[in-house]
């Protein structure tokens, strides 16, 4: 079983579709603890998106090393699951289905793949909705099935690019909180990408700033919320208030037009 640490080691990101070469990412260098909760925020554009897919093995770097529990990576694995913003689910798979599916890929035999994904399907309150198609669940019922398709398979690391972007506030909290008891609950390392400064900080126990493209690591925010108190609690204290205010000062020196003299 792996832990789930995650080293990255100048990692350089071009692409190049044979006409125009694109930088997107430019000597970034980050280490990540197993068990970890991160959040990564980022001038759009920056290579938010890229630095995943790298990690999670989609894409080839251009150059640097990205290192899981000290191995570099080859391709995707199943030790990595990823949650994306348009929810990405088989449409022509039921929920059960669509949850089943990375351990089919896994060659975990049916019944032990029905009662696993019964165990998530609940877990994220989707019991009931086991025959449902993708088209006739809400959003953030989509995104729950999404959310625990990829828990089924028990990825050490999650990566998340913007999960709860397209959702409203109510829905986006409420699964903030259901993702907080998940990663409490099965020590997950989560690297978590959002251009919500608030939600990056309520989650996070780190969270890293981009510059702008070529992206690299800009500054590392450390803090430590009270995780006792309720959302009020901790959104209106003043560590959580001063931690965004830095957070958001940062970003936003990136998102502004350089000053000319
Ligand atoms: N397949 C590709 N081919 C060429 N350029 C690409 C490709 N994918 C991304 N890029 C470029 O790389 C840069 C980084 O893109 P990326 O999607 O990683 O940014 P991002 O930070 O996730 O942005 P956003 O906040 O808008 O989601 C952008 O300039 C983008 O246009
Ligand atoms: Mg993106």
């Amino acid at each position: 079983m792996s832990d789930g640490d995650i080293s990255i080691s100048n990692l350089e990101k071009v692409y190049d579709d044979g006409a125009e070469k694109t930088k997107a990412i430019e000597d970034l260098s980050f280490d990540i603890d197993s068990g970890e909760f991160v959040g990564v925020v980022g001038p759009s554009g920056c290579g938010k998106s890229s630095l995943l897919y790298l990690i999670a093995g989609f894409l080839e770097t251009t150059d640097g090393t990205i290192s899981v529990d000290g191995e570099p990576i080859d391709g995707p694995g199943t030790d990595r699951g990823v949650v994306f913003q348009d929810y990405a689910l088989f449409p022509w798979r039921t929920v059960m289905e669509n949850v089943t599916y990375g351990l089919e890929e896994q060659g975990v035999s049916k019944e032990e793949r029905r009662s696993t994904a019964q165990r998530y399907i609940d877990m994220m309150d989707l019991g009931g909705f086991e025959d449902r198609y993708p088209k006739e669940l809400s959003g953030g019922m989509k995104q729950r099935v999404a959310i625990a398709r990829t828990l089924a398979y028990d990825p050490k690391i999650l990566l998340m690019d913007e999960p709860f972007g397209a959702l409203d506030q109510p829905l986006r909290e409420s699964l903030q909180d259901q993702l907080l008891d998940i990663w409490r609950d099965l020590e997950k390392t989560v690297v978590f990408i959002t251009h919500d400064v608030e939600e990056a900080v309520y989650l996070s126990e780190r969270v890293m700033i981009m510059t702008r493209r070529p992206g690299t690591k800009k500054t590392v925010v450390p803090f430590d919320l009270d995780r006792s108190l309720d959302r009020e609690e901790i959104i209106t204290s003043d560590k959580f208030v001063t931690t965004k205010n830095s957070v958001w000062k940062s970003l936003r020196e990136e998102t502004q037009p350089e000053v000319q003299p």
